[in-house]
């Protein structure tokens, strides 16, 4: 079949699948756990208890390999375990020096970036650990990392400053956005279909800006500040965070939303991912694939 028209079929899948779809699971870590949970029945599942509080403020996901990979911000170290599975073992990846916040993970080039929050570094290695390289030691409170493994393009996000994007070894750097002065912010997102960016700072505003900086919006205000907001993940029409309530919460992009309360946890929820099975991925990078070549 011609190229192009293959191209029409996955475009048209592509669109469909990714604002209908829900993400299968949802994974996010408490205090004391890490859990999934289905969004369609909300089952919750404990993948890994760890009891004392390890600081999980970030996942990512191995497609090729299938492994989940977090920091543990107190324990200065990254592990990973395989997913899905009946059998969840944590395997050590690294220590990190510093206290490690997030995480990101470049399947295709078999890498892990991570930068450590207060060292205010991004350092990477390769997938079993080796190999650590420090690829920048000079941002300021940096605490969150998303990559667009499609476009190739790397966010960083500054608790009190903003967002940068650059090519993966930081060349090409600029300043996507700047925070509203005097806010914080520990969580953001990135969706890839419209191509933008969503954080939650801390006086409970769900804001989002087009990745090459324009139009900033307030998605959300939930009008109920607080230092605890570290968790949001986005797909298609849907917002996932958590609350001040220790509550995980879905809505949808509009202030008069419904807030429904998917879980309600003992502890505070620092972080949520959303799970797709490999499928899902690899169709994306396929997808791509197609859209270079017919181009
Ligand atoms: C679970 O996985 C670990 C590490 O991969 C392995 O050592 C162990 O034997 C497995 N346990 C079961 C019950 O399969
Ligand atoms: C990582 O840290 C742990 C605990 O401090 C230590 O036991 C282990 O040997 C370290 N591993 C490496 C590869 O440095
Ligand atoms: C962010 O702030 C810096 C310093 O005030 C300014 O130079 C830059 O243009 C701003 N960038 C954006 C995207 O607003
Ligand atoms: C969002 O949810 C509200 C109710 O919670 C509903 O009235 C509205 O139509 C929904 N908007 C979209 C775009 O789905």
């Amino acid at each position: 079949m011609d190229v192009r028209v293959w191209f029409k079929i996955f475009l048209i899948f592509y669109y469909t699948s990714a604002v209908e779809s829900i993400p299968e699971k949802l994974l996010f870590a408490s205090t004391h756990s890490i859990m999934e949970i289905d969004v369609d029945t909300r089952h919750v599942n404990v993948l890994v208890g760890h009891g004392d509080s390890f600081g999980v403020f970030s996942f990512d996901y191995d497609y090729q390999n299938e492994y989940v990979y977090f920091p543990r911000y107190n324990v200065r170290d990254i592990v990973r375990f395989r997913y899905p599975s009946q059998n969840i073992t944590l395997q050590h990846v690294v220590n990190t020096t510093a206290k490690p916040a997030g995480i990101a993970v470049d399947s295709a080039n078999d890498h892990v970036y991570w930068v450590n929050h207060k060292s205010n570094t991004l350092s990477r290695c390769t997938l079993d650990g080796t190999n650590v390289f420090v690829v920048f030691t000079s941002f300021s409170n940096t605490f969150m990392i998303q990559l667009d493994v499609i476009n190739r393009w790397m966010y960083v996000g500054y608790i009190d400053n903003g967002i940068s994007k650059s090519r993966f070894d930081l060349t090409d750097i600029s300043t996507v956005v700047n925070f509203t002065l005097s806010t914080r912010v520990f969580c953001m997102d990135i969706e890839m279909t419209e191509q933008r960016l969503y954080w939650m700072n801390n006086d409970g505003d769900i804001k989002s800006v087009n990745v090459d900086g324009s139009d900033v919006q307030t998605i959300i205000s939930t009008s109920s500040s607080s230092n605890e907001y570290d968790a949001i993940c986005v797909l298609g029409s849907y917002i996932y965070y958590a609350d001040n309530n220790k509550q995980l919460i879905m809505r949808n992009k509009s202030q008069e939303s419904t807030a429904t309360v998917l879980y309600t946890d003992i502890s505070h929820i620092n972080s949520i991912y959303k799970f797709h099975s490999p499928d899902w991925c690899i169709f994306q990078l396929f997808f791509k694939r197609l859209t270079y070549n017919s181009i």
